[in-house]
C-alpha cells in the first residue's frame, strides 16, 4: 500500500502512448548558449601555438611594410661633393700632405716651384695606397705597388704613375680641387694641374 502514490505519479508523468507508426516526438533542444561558457577548453599549448602563430603573422606583414616603404623612399647617395677647397697654400709645407685623404681622397704636395694634387688612386685595381713617411713612398695595401713622392709607380704591378687633380687659386686665396679633372702623367705640366 505506500508505493500507491509513487506509482500513480509515474503514470501521470509518463507521455501519452503513441499511436501505432507515428514518429517519435522530438525532444525539445535547450536554448542556446552565448559567451565563453561553452567554448571549450583550450590547452595551453594551442594557446601558445595559436600566439606564436600570431606574432609570425603580424611580423611578416611588418616586414612587407617596410620592404613596401623603402622601395617607395628615394634614394638618394651622400657623396662628398668633387669640387672644394682645401685651405690656403700656406697651410702645406713641403711634401706630401695627408690630410684630407679619408675626406677627399687626395694629398696635396709640395716641392720648390709648384704645389699640385694627386687623386689617391692606385692605377692598378683602383685601390687606395697609403702615404708612408718613413719609406717616403705611397703603398698600395691590394697587390703591392709603390709610388714615389710624386706619384710614379716604381715597384708592384701598378702600371703608370697616379694621376693629378686640376687645382687652382680662389679670388679669396683659397686652394680648389676638382677631381673629375684629372691629368695624367704626360700632361702634369698643363697650367692647370698645379698652382706655382
Ligand atoms: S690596386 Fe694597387 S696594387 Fe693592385
Amino acid at each position: 500500500m505506500p508505493d500507491a502514490p509513487s506509482a500513480d505519479v509515474a503514470a501521470r508523468s509518463a507521455p501519452p502512448p503513441r499511436p501505432p507508426g507515428a514518429a517519435a516526438a522530438r525532444r525539445p533542444r535547450p536554448p542556446r548558449q552565448r559567451g565563453t561558457d561553452l567554448e571549450p577548453v583550450r590547452s595551453k599549448t594551442h594557446i601558445r601555438r595559436r600566439t606564436l602563430t600570431w606574432i609570425g603573422l603580424n611580423s611578416m606583414g611588418a616586414a612587407a611594410v617596410l620592404a613596401l616603404v623603402r622601395f617607395f623612399w628615394p634614394r638618394a647617395l651622400f657623396e662628398p661633393p668633387t669640387t672644394f677647397s682645401v685651405g690656403y697654400p700656406g697651410d702645406y709645407g713641403f711634401g706630401v700632405d695627408s690630410r684630407w685623404q679619408a675626406k677627399y681622397g687626395i694629398w696635396v704636395c709640395r716641392d720648390a716651384e709648384k704645389l699640385y694634387v694627386i687623386l689617391a688612386v692606385c692605377t692598378h685595381l683602383g685601390c687606395t695606397p697609403d702615404w708612408l713617411s718613413s719609406a717616403n713612398k705611397f703603398k698600395c695595401p691590394c697587390h703591392g705597388s709603390g709610388y714615389d713622392s710624386e706619384g710614379v709607380n716604381f715597384e708592384g704591378p701598378a702600371p703608370r704613375p697616379m694621376d693629378r687633380c686640376k687645382v687652382w687659386l680662389a679670388p679669396d686665396g683659397q686652394l680648389m680641387v676638382d677631381k673629375l679633372v684629372l691629368f695624367s702623367h704626360d700632361k702634369w705640366d698643363d697650367p692647370d694641374a698645379y698652382v706655382a
